[in-house]
């Protein structure tokens, strides 16, 4: 898929593995410049290490991404990054909420206060500070500009994931849409991905599973489930983040081969 970035400036969450990695590959490919912002620095060298490596298809790749190391839980962090891009560019066209945490497919009669609020700072407070500075950012520049956020098919049924990450993702959905709504007037657009089952990290631990959960999350599901790729997920994200989709405001768009649909 090929969209037009070039001279777009893109923040990336989460970027320096699974979805984000793949989004920030394909972004820099087709021509922008990302701040690819993570919590791991040696995941985010490797990133950097393996853009420069593969000789992504555009020129001058590797100097068009700027690794920036923090902790999206924490409201400087995510203002600083949007600084960053701003400081770097003079501007910030897209913002991708990408990173989060699961949990085990605790019910909620078997979550920590400690679960409840790490997932809670990660998924959704970290995204709300994010959203909050792209958008102060957004009204003061003269194109506006979009958010596209990751939540998850969790954030739109919430018998999918564990208590806390089914809440955190249908408050990412509810929190877009406000967005959406209160700007549509003021050149912002603010959309969300709902993936599926994607093969990365933060699904390759099945043993952690908190069993009762698990069974009630399987129940309800096809017992095949279909397993999408990063690459999948990118797809989605780079089209609701081009100009492609300029009327396109407000939506949860699902990427997970069907297995939503019964
Ligand atoms: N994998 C799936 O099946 C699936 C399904 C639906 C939704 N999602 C959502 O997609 C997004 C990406 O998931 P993934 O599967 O690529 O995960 P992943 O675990 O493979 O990668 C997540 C990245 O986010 C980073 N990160 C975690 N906490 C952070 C923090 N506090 N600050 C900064 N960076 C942090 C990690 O270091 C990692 O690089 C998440 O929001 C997740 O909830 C995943």
């Amino acid at each position: 898929m090929s969209f037009k970035f070039e001279n777009k400036t893109v923040v990336v969450t989460g970027a320096a593995a699974g979805m984000g990695e793949q989004i920030t590959k394909d972004l820099i490919s087709q021509g922008a410049t990302v701040v690819a912002v993570d919590i791991n620095k040696n995941a985010l060298e490797n990133l950097k290490n393996n853009i420069e490596q593969e000789g992504l298809p555009n020129a001058k790749a590797n100097q068009r991404l700027i690794i920036f190391e923090g902790d999206i839980s924490k409201r400087e962090t995510n203002e600083a990054m949007i600084a960053k891009a701003v400081e770097e560019t003079g501007k910030l066209d897209v913002l991708v909420n990408n990173a989060g945490v699961a949990g085990h497919s605790e019910p909620i009669g078997e979550t920590s206060d400690d679960d409840w609020n790490r997932i809670f700072s990660v998924d959704l407070n970290g995204p709300m500070f994010a959203i909050r500075a792209a958008v102060k950012q957004f009204l003061e520049q003269e194109n506006g500009g979009n958010i596209v956020t990751i939540a998850s098919m969790a954030g739109l049924k919430g018998c999918r994931s564990c208590a806390a990450y089914g809440a955190a993702k249908h408050g990412l959905i509810g929190l877009s849409e406000n967005t959406a709504y209160m700007y549509m007037h003021k050149n912002i657009r603010s959309n969300v991905v709902c993936p599926g089952a994607i093969k990365t990290g933060m699904t390759s631990r099945p043993e952690l599973e908190n069993q009762f959960g698990r069974e009630r999350i399987r129940a309800g599901m096809d017992p095949e489930i279909p397993f999408g790729t990063p690459k999948d997920v990118a797809n989605a994200v780079l089209f609701l983040a081009s100009d492609d989709a300029r009327f396109i405001n407000g939506a949860s768009l699902v990427v997970d081969g069907g297995i939503s649909c019964n």
